[in-house]
């Protein structure tokens, strides 16, 4: 069986907010394999940075984690100690956010930040600054001396968000999380970053996580999909299946709203009604009030998780008689 580098099961992560307990993640589990790209897509607010945020122990005051597992190498990362989270981390864990101004320094220069880590792993400063230029090359940065001589102000978006992957990749990560990373980015670059991506994970081999609200993304990149709403995981499916054959009524309204790049007019579909208030209790299932198919019980009961077909999996009540109709 292919290995699982993460395993999360069960993550809730509640805010407790003078509106109420706010359930942004509500058990959700899910696994992400040696190679493999699972992304997690959704619209915002639906809990996929909490997410994230919940399996690097990032979550502050007022949230809390009020439950389930993180296994990520054999061991419950939810048990660990500050000091041993802060070493996994640095080393075993690259996270990579939607700016990357937000974690790059910006009163050093690239190739100190890039070196930084390397040294902290004992390694010479000559060595170091090679693996660096190295790392850079892979990541297609040009003029790769000047570069590392700059400040992160210096350079332009794309060219950031490529020295944040080089310098997560430096540490040789067995899992990388991606947040949004190429969200802030024009249409041309974020192609380019998720070309390299891919390019990187075949290389490296490591584990991704990548969070989009974006189904083409989905389909350049991603090995498996997750779909979340309203902080529960819906649906989750390989890609070729989740595009072929979706079965959650939100998942293919979420594909709707893609844009058809074979017609010319390219409108977005978007769906109807908002993501509920998540302080509320709600006995049914989150997305009774948006979805077309709603029966009485919808709003009584949460569906269950099944397996639908190998490897797919879907919480709907439409599940139990079938298939979901279009
Ligand atoms: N610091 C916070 N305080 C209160 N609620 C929060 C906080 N951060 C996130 N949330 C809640 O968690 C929900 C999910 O947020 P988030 O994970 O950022 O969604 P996504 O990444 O899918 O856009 C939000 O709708 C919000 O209600
Ligand atoms: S359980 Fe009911 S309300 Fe929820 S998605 Fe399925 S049909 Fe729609
Ligand atoms: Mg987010």
């Amino acid at each position: 069986m292919e290995e699982k580098v993460l395993d999360v099961k069960n993550l809730s992560i509640d805010f407790h907010t003078s509106r109420g307990c706010v359930k942004a993640v509500d058990r959700v589990s899910f696994d992400v394999k040696r190679g493999e790209v699972f992304a997690l897509v959704g619209e915002s607010g639906c809990g996929k940075s909490t997410t994230a945020m919940g399996i690097m122990q990032l979550i502050r005051s007022p949230g809390i984690i009020s439950g389930g597992e993180v296994v990520f190498g054999g061991r419950d990362l939810l048990k660990l100690s500050r000091e041993e989270m802060t070493g996994v981390r640095g080393r075993d864990i690259g996270m990579i956010f939607q700016n990357p101004l937000d974690s790059l320094n910006p009163v050093y220069t690239i190739g100190a930040q890039m070196t930084e880590g390397l040294l902290v792993e004992k390694m010479d400063k000559k060595q170091a600054w090679q693996v660096a230029r190295d790392m850079l090359r892979d990541v297609k940065i040009s003029d790769v001396e000047q570069r590392m001589k700059s400040f992160p102000h210096e350079i332009s978006g794309g060219m950031r968000q490529r020295v944040m992957i080089g310098m997560m990749l430096c540490r040789n990560p067995k899992l990388l999380i991606a947040d949004e990373p190429t969200t802030a980015l024009d249409v041309t670059i974020q192609a380019g970053i998720i070309e390299l991506m891919n390019e990187l994970r075949r290389k490296f081999n490591s584990a991704v996580l990548i969070i989009t609200h974006d189904f083409g993304i989905v389909a350049d990149i991603a090995d498996r999909v997750g779909v979340m709403y309203a902080g529960n995981l819906i649906e989750t499916a390989d890609v070729m299946t989740i595009f072929d054959r979706p079965r959650h009524p939100y998942t293919r309204l979420l594909m709707k709203a893609l844009p058809t790049i074979t017609k010319d007019e390219g409108r977005l579909e978007t769906i109807k009604g908002t993501v509920p208030n998540l302080a509320e209790e709600r006995p049914g299932c989150n997305f009774a009030d948006r979805c077309p198919y709603a029966m009485q019980k919808c709003r009584e009961q949460k569906p269950e998780w099944k397996e639908c077909e190998p490897g797919h999996f879907c919480a709907c009540f439409l599940e139990e008689g079938g298939t979901a109709r279009e």
